[in-house]
C-alpha cells in the first residue's frame, strides 16, 4: 500500500504541474501579432486572440494607417481581413495606401481584402438584424481580423450615455460572436479625454492612445498601451514613427518625465 501511494505521488504531482503550465502556454499562445514594429513586445506579444481594441487619437495622429497596418499584418500572415469605414473613400483609401507599399487591390483581386463603406445608420440597422450582411461577408470568407473606422461616427447616432453603452455592447456582442480579433478607432484626443466614450472604453479589451504632441517647433507621435485584459503590458509613453517606408514603427525610447500629452 505505502509502495503504491508514494508512486501516485509523484505522478499526480507531476500531471498537476503539466496542466498548469499547459494553461499558462495556452494564454501565451493566443496572440496576434499587430504588424507593428516594435508593438508585439510592449503587450505580451500582440492583442490577445478575439479581444475587440480601441485605437484612440486625435486628428491626424495616425489611426486609419494604424488600423490598416494591423489588418496588412493579418494579409501578409494568409489571414483574410475585413476594413468597415465610415469616413473614407475607396479610391483613395487604396491610393494612400500605396504610400505604404500596401497593394490593397492585389488582396482585394485574391478575395482576402474586404472594404465596407458604411454608414453609421447602416451598421445600426446591422445590430438590429443581429449581424446581416456583414456577418455574411464575415463568415463566407473567413475573416480573423476587422477594422471599424471610426466608431465615433458610430457613437455620435446617440444621444445618451446609456442609449450609447447599450449600442456599444450590442455591437461588441456581435463582434465577439464572428470570432475575430478586431480594432475599433476612436476619434478623441488622448489628453482631453472626456466621459463622452467611457461606455466603449469600458467594453473593449485594449485601448492604444496615440498621442500627437507639440514639443517645440515639431510635433512627434507616442504610443501609450491604457488598458489590455489579461496582459501584462508596458506602462511607458513610447515615441513611434510614422514614414511611407515602414508605416508604424515604436522605438526603444520613451518619455516618461513631466509628460502631459498635450
Ligand atoms: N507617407 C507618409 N509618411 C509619413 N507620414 C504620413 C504619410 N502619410 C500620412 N502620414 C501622416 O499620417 C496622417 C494621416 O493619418 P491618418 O491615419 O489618416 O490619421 P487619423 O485617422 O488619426 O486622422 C497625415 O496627416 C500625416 O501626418
Ligand atoms: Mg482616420
Amino acid at each position: 500500500m505505502a509502495k503504491k501511494s508514494k508512486k501516485s505521488k509523484p505522478s499526480r504531482s507531476k500531471k498537476k504541474g503539466k496542466g498548469r503550465k499547459s494553461l499558462k502556454e495556452k494564454r501565451r499562445r493566443k496572440r496576434v501579432k499587430t504588424g507593428i514594429k516594435g508593438m508585439d513586445k510592449l503587450i505580451d506579444g500582440g492583442f490577445e486572440n478575439k479581444s475587440i481594441n480601441l485605437v484612440v487619437g486625435g486628428s491626424g495622429c495616425g489611426k486609419t494607417i494604424f488600423a490598416m497596418q494591423y489588418l496588412m499584418g493579418g494579409l501578409k500572415n494568409g489571414e483574410n481581413c475585413l476594413f468597415i469605414t465610415f469616413e473614407e473613400n475607396k479610391d483613395e483609401f487604396y491610393k494612400n495606401m500605396e504610400e505604404f507599399n500596401w497593394d490593397l487591390k492585389k488582396y482585394e483581386k485574391e478575395g482576402k481584402f474586404h472594404f465596407l463603406e458604411y454608414s453609421p445608420e447602416k451598421v445600426n440597422s446591422m445590430i438590429e438584424e443581429g449581424g446581416g450582411e456583414i456577418e455574411n461577408i464575415v463568415v463566407s470568407n473567413n475573416i480573423t481580423r476587422i477594422v471599424v473606422d471610426s466608431i465615433t461616427s458610430f457613437a455620435l447616432l446617440f444621444e445618451d450615455e446609456l442609449k450609447k453603452r447599450e449600442a456599444a455592447l450590442s455591437l461588441f456582442n456581435i463582434i465577439r460572436k464572428w470570432n475575430v480579433t478586431s480594432l475599433l478607432t476612436l476619434q478623441e484626443n488622448p489628453s482631453e479625454r472626456s466621459s463622452k466614450s467611457s461606455s466603449l472604453e469600458f467594453e473593449s479589451d485594449g485601448i492604444v492612445l496615440i498621442y500627437f504632441t507639440r514639443e517645440k517647433k515639431k510635433r512627434e507621435r507616442f504610443i501609450e498601451i491604457l488598458k489590455m485584459r489579461g496582459t501584462n503590458h508596458s506602462t511607458n509613453i513610447h515615441e513611434v514613427n510614422l514614414s511611407g517606408k515602414l508605416g508604424f514603427t515604436v522605438t526603444n525610447k520613451t518619455h516618461s518625465e513631466g509628460f502631459k500629452g498635450n
